[in-house]
């Protein structure tokens, strides 16, 4: 009879040691883009809350975004390259779907041969990635990862097409996640809407995003709030407890309507979709590293993450702020 194969000792629990943003430096307003298709500042100030948004160059891609946001973190958890041992990186705007940018990133960064992928759930991308990372710690199979989010949506945005031209942008953020006595990631609550795949997509190598917004709209405010209560709940706090909430940055109405109905009444809720966008899987990690970065929320406070977005796909934790 088999003895069984040998596992490594896991971890208790994983934490997030450190964020790391990054936001590309031209700065796109709403009167610039007013220039070239039919709309104006204030129909997207009050229909999706953006005033401006970051474009990257023509020489920044995944890749370049990816470096600039993992650096960051790495440099606020005080590892060194040498301690990260996998590479999780989280994006859907992809210039090219071979090879995957997670290692070429880490070879930038000067981490050596770590395991490197890269993971495709949309604007839900993050939180996904950061479920994995934190199960691989505690399964013994990585001291520390990296995972970044980095999106150039801008590159797959049709600009004569006013719903969608205004709304996606670049950038990247990222995490440390570590190994720790207690747990600082909670469990997550992830899931799909298969039958609704049509509704942001990008049909193919020519195409453009093209998405039906108010049934998107509709989802997003009915279905991802109790998502949100559930990770809550099996965190083991109450909405009342978060220090922060951190929803994908999609649509600052989709924003307030997930809090209010979270009833989250004493935490920060974030708004960085007014200055950066929506930036797909980096804009959780994009929000709450500025949030840390401004001192808006407590170190060691618990904060609600919640991404939602094509496929249709949602993941939430709740994690304890680094
Ligand atoms: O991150 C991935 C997840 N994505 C989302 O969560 C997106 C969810 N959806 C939304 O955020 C919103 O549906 C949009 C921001 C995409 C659109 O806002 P809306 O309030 O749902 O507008 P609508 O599509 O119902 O359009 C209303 C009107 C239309 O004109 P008519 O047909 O009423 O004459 C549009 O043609 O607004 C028009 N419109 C615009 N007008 C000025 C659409 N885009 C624009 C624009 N400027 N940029």
């Amino acid at each position: 009879m088999s003895a069984g194969l040998r596992i490594p000792d896991a971890a208790p629990g994983a934490r997030v040691l450190a964020f790391g943003d990054y936001r590309p430096a031209r700065v796109v307003t709403n009167d610039e883009l007013a220039q070239t298709v039919e709309t104006d500042d204030a129909w997207i100030r009050s229909r999706v809350g953006i005033r401006e948004r970051r474009i990257a160059a023509d020489d920044e891609g995944i890749v370049e975004l990816g470096v600039h946001a993992g650096g960051k973190a790495l440099a606020n958890s005080g590892l060194d390259p040498s301690d990260i041992d996998l590479v999780i990186l989280a994006t859907c705007s992809a210039e090219s779907p071979m090879p995957g940018h997670a290692a070429q990133v880490a070879h930038r960064l000067g981490i050596d041969a770590p395991g490197a992928f890269d993971l495709n759930a949309a604007c839900a991308g993050f939180c996904y990635a950061l479920a994995t990372a934190g199960a691989a710690v505690r399964a013994g199979s990585a001291r520390n990862v990296l995972v970044i989010g980095s999106e150039k949506m801008s590159q797959w945005v049709d600009w004569t097409d006013r719903s969608t031209c205004i709304i996606f942008a670049d950038g990247a953020g990222a995490a440390v996640v570590t190994g720790s006595d207690s747990p600082g990631i909670g469990p997550v609550v992830w899931g799909s809407a298969g039958d609704k795949w049509d509704k942001i997509i990008i049909a193919d190598r020519n195409a453009s995003i093209r998405q039906e917004g108010q049934a998107v709209f509709r989802w997003a405010t009915t279905a991802i709030a109790p998502v949100a209560a559930e990770a809550c709940e099996r965190a083991g706090i109450t909405p009342q407890d978060l220090a922060a909430v951190v929803p994908h940055q999609a649509n600052l109405r989709i924003i307030e309507a997930i809090a209010r109905r979270l009833k989250a009444t004493n935490a920060v809720v974030a708004d960085d979709i007014v200055h950066s966008g929506n930036t797909s899987a980096a804009s959780i990690p994009l929000a709450l590293s500025r949030m840390i970065e401004r001192g808006d929320v407590p170190s060691g406070a618990p904060a609600l993450l919640v991404g939602f977005g094509a496929g249709l796909s949602y993941a939430a934790q709740v994690i304890q702020i680094p």
